[in-house]
């Protein structure tokens, strides 16, 4: 998988940028309007990108790092194929979503809040998810599963990563 600090993008690449800051770098609050487009574009904002903006709007790298830092709508890193949400609100938390994480991390590898070194994966910890008496709760490209174990993480995932299909399809609209 590319790092994305590393990453060059082409001239090419730079011009869906180029005209993304043209467009709004007169407006008031570009900076943000800037990133959100940027990262609507590529599903991202690496460093390159940051400089790219930077080197147009005259807004010093480091002022684009913490708004996209600071600010949880902003990826950094592309997306892995597949994309799991553990919730860690105070309901999912109290029913053991930090050992629904451990096994995700177990078994993908990917760190919250990073994708996976193979691309598989991509991990990120959320506050609440609306189905807070169903927990711990876990979505897995935007399928959502209630009442996870580490048990039932460890088999859907091994079956994703082998393209079988899922054993659990409880949704958090279902019923005990
Ligand atoms: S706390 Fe997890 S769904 Fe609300």
């Amino acid at each position: 998988m590319s790092n994305p600090d590393s990453l060059k993008l082409s001239a090419e690449n730079f011009d869906a940028i180029d005209q993304i800051v043209n467009k709004y770098n007169s407006d008031k609050g570009a900076a943000i309007m800037i990133l959100q487009q940027v990262q609507a574009t590529y599903g991202y904002i690496g460093q390159s990108m940051l400089e790219r903006i930077s080197q147009l709007t005259g807004t010093p790298t480091s002022e684009l790092f913490s708004i996209v830092t600071f600010y949880s709508q902003f990826r950094l890193e592309p997306l892995g194929e597949n994309f799991i949400q553990v919730c860690h609100g105070t309901a999912c938390h109290l029913a053991g979503a930090e050992r629904i994480s451990e096994a995700v991390q177990h078994v993908t590898k990917a760190k919250p809040g990073h994708t996976s070194p193979d691309g598989k994966f991509t991990l990120e910890h959320v506050a609440c998810l609306g189905c807070c008496s169903h927990g711990p709760i876990m979505t897995l490209n935007n399928e959502t599963f209630a009442r996870m174990t580490p048990d039932k993480v460890k088999k859907m995932l091994h079956q994703k990563v082998a393209d079988k299909g899922f054993v659990n399809s409880e949704g958090c609209e279902l019923s005990e």
